[in-house]
């Protein structure tokens, strides 16, 4: 019987790129999705992109541009990356859509009807200069714990701590530097304390809902009692307004596992489809969430208690993975192993990374590590050894010896494969997402297959007469063998099963319930190349360049992309000189040792006042994350003080103080300038830190 299946996968925020960690959770949800779909299932996979948020908002106000053109740029962004690593949702939507407002609104309406919206007064941080409340991420300050400087205002960097940003010693805007001020705001909260609430999910979060170890956890958190959820912010917000409540927005669970819905609304829409079907109450369709472990607790505590009140349907099952790591730490930009997609794809074949996600995944919440020679080894001895190979050393008798067109089957020699068909392993792997027990019966077979042409050994047939029939069996029977490969292959490698299908002249391979070998006379077309190993310096130089493009970009570098690292900028630039006999504009060049001796530092302006009987001058109190310094900067034409203070800038720290007219100045700030304006003081990105040094 055909099952209706809908799937989804976590929707990526817009405010970022797509990089090897979200791609396990995609590459697994669309391994699972394609082999439902060769099941012969209705399975249907919808995702979107996440577009709501302060940090959306603000980021496009940096940009100069709408909220609306930065999620337009970044979907196309992520549709090319998933594109790219063959990741095929039948819809890619945003929340940021007519359809996820009807069902937030639907949501929230019928929660508030029920009586599980409450409405309640809380003190939050406050930005006085830029006018709004900051989300925790956007407030640092010192640890209250161990003291350490720059802190989030979620928890501590240093020594791990976590608390509340109003516990945070010295607290400070990371948005416009100033300091907040705590002010307090009516609040929407979704009852999550219920009991109706803590009932329900009592029943709900065992398996097959959740993992047993999900299940564990979400019952500790179950039973310490679980807090009422905050599901509003205050204007200024991009998001969807709450409709009864002016100037208050749908906080991010309250909008993020609705654009599900909204997505799959948007599907049926274009294709026909009933959307109540699949997700009332008693729907017989299936629901499932493919997750990270860091959202367990909303989709499988919030997300159930949020839709069986709101009178939804709950998911069928919310499948949680673990972290990617890469060498066996934690992805870092420092050491080049927080990959981009685009950068990996620039370097290497896509399929490379599917084979290994899915050799390592076993359905579990344990984390994955991506250890990037044995990725190389594995992918070179098992894909292009073991599999490839088998296609590459029998399928050129038959073009060349027999016309193209296969012969007789050695009945014997597939045994093996029709038994593992017929037991159903393979499928129940892929069922269960253990992908690394398919993967591996699937090697063992190619094992088998391997062992068997080389007993033959095709070749040495082939230069002996009178053995033409024997070849043409070997041959014949090896080629049924491969398309057993690839038919198991297929939800991991659909791109090369798509070629290998051209190449066989078969149709799209599907599960069906009956093994049949190819038959005799079946015309095969030319081999062409499939795969090539993986060549490891591909790897050093992807690597090399995730880690370069953190290194700054030289001013003069007109070149936008890809960033490189200073220094080979700087070899370049004399190569290039000493290749040319025009003198540089540039020159005389400093060297880098030159270049490190200016000790330049990120500060915060603290205090910013006229200095009397200077036309030009401003007194500076420079914050240098600790230390203090007084600097006359001659800017005063273009800053009126009070506009300064808060602000982060740059300053040469180790220049040495000079006595103006006016006291001591210890440093200068930097500001460009010509004749066209200025001047112009440096702003660093956000997330810099008084104290930072800029090299
Ligand atoms: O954690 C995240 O990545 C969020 N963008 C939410 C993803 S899941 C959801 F949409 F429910
Ligand atoms: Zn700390």
């Amino acid at each position: 019987m055909p099952r209706k299946i809908l799937v989804t996968s976590a929707l990526p925020y817009a405010n970022g790129s797509i990089h090897l960690g979200h791609l396990v959770e995609y590459i697994q949800t669309d391994i699972w999705v394609r082999f439902q779909k060769m099941r012969g299932h209705q399975c249907i996979y919808c995702c979107a992109d996440d577009t709501h948020g302060t940090p959306i908002m603000l980021r496009a106000e940096k940009e100069g541009i709408t909220p609306e053109q930065l999620i337009d740029r970044v979907w196309h962004e992520h549709k090319r990356d998933f594109d790219g690593f063959q990741v095929e949702f039948d819809n890619y939507y945003s929340t940021n859509s007519v359809e996820t407002r009807h069902y937030a609104d639907t949501i929230y309406t019928r929660l508030k009807e029920a009586g599980l919206i409450e409405i309640r007064s809380i003190e939050q941080y406050y930005d006085p200069v830029k006018e709004m409340f900051l989300p925790d991420r956007f407030i640092k300050g010192e640890c209250p714990k161990c003291h350490a400087k720059d802190q989030y205002g979620d928890n501590c960097e240093a020594c791990g701590a976590a608390y509340q940003p109003t516990d945070l010693i010295e607290p400070y805007s990371a948005v416009s530097g100033a300091k907040p001020v705590r002010k307090s705001s009516d609040h929407h909260f979704f009852r999550l304390s219920d009991t109706r609430c803590a009932d329900f999910l009592e029943g709900w979060i065992q398996p097959p809902h959740v993992q047993t170890e999900a299940a564990n956890k979400l019952n500790e958190w179950l039973h310490a009692g679980l807090s009422d959820w905050d599901i509003s912010r205050d204007a200024p917000y991009f998001g969807f307004e709450i409709p009864d409540a002016p100037g208050k927005y749908y906080y991010v669970w309250l909008d993020a596992p609705i654009g599900y819905m909204g997505s799959f609304q948007n599907y049926c829409d274009k294709n026909g489809l009933d959307f109540d079907e699949y997700w009332k109450p008693d729907s017989e369709a299936e629901l499932y969430h493919f997750i990270g472990k860091d959202i367990l607790y909303f989709h499988a505590l919030f997300w159930p208690a949020e839709l069986a009140h709101a009178g939804f349907r709950t998911p069928t099952g919310v499948f949680c993975h673990g972290f990617l790591t890469v060498n066996g730490t934690k992805m870092s930009k420092s050491r080049g192993t927080f990959i981009t997609a685009e950068s990996y794809l620039n370097h290497l074949n896509p399929s490379f990374l599917r084979y290994y996600y899915a050799a390592k995944l076993n359905g579990s919440m344990e984390d994955i590590d991506l250890n990037l020679e044995d990725f190389a080894a594995r992918v070179n001895s098992d894909l292009v050894g073991k599999y490839v190979n088998i296609a590459s050393r029998c399928a050129g008798f038959i073009t060349k010896k027999f016309a193209g067109k296969l012969g007789a089957i050695d009945a014997a020699a597939t045994a093996e494969f029709l038994t593992v068909f017929e037991n159903g392993e393979i499928a129940k792997s892929y069922e269960d997402r253990d992908y690394g027990r398919a993967l591996r019966e699937i090697m063992r077979l190619a094992d088998v297959a391997n062992q068997y042409i080389a007993e033959k050994q095709p070749w040495a047939m082939a230069k002996q007469e009178g053995r033409e029939a024997e070849l043409h069996e070997v041959c014949s029977t090896a080629m049924t063998l491969f398309r057993d490969l690839t038919l198991y292959l297929k939800p991991v490698l659909p791109k090369l099963a798509e070629q290998v299908e051209a190449f066989l002249n078969i149709p799209p391979l599907a599960w069906t319930d009956t093994w049949a070998a190819l038959p005799a006379g079946h015309a095969i077309n030319e081999y062409q190349h499939l795969m090539t190993r993986i060549d490891p310096k591909k790897i050093e130089i992807m690597v090399e360049e995730n880690r370069q493009s953190l290194a700054p970009t030289p001013a003069f570098a007109n070149t936008p992309a890809p960033a490189r690292h200073a220094e080979h900028q700087q070899n370049e630039a004399k190569a290039e000189a000493a290749a040319s006999d025009e003198k540089s504009a540039w020159e005389p060049f400093i060297s880098i040792d030159d270049f490190t001796q200016v000790d330049l530092r990120i500060v915060r302006i603290a205090h910013a006042e006229h200095v009397e009987g200077a036309d030009k001058l401003l007194k500076l109190t420079l914050d240098l994350g600790g230390e203090t310094r007084t600097v006359f900067a001659g800017i005063k034409v273009a800053y009126a003080p009070e506009t300064l203070i808060g602000r982060l800038t740059v300053m040469v720290a180790n220049l040495s103080p000079r006595k103006m007219k006016f006291g001591l100045s210890e440093g200068m700030v930097l500001a460009a300038g010509d004749e066209r304006g200025g001047p112009f003081l440096l702003s660093p990105d956000s997330g810099a830190q008084p104290g930072m040094r800029i090299k």
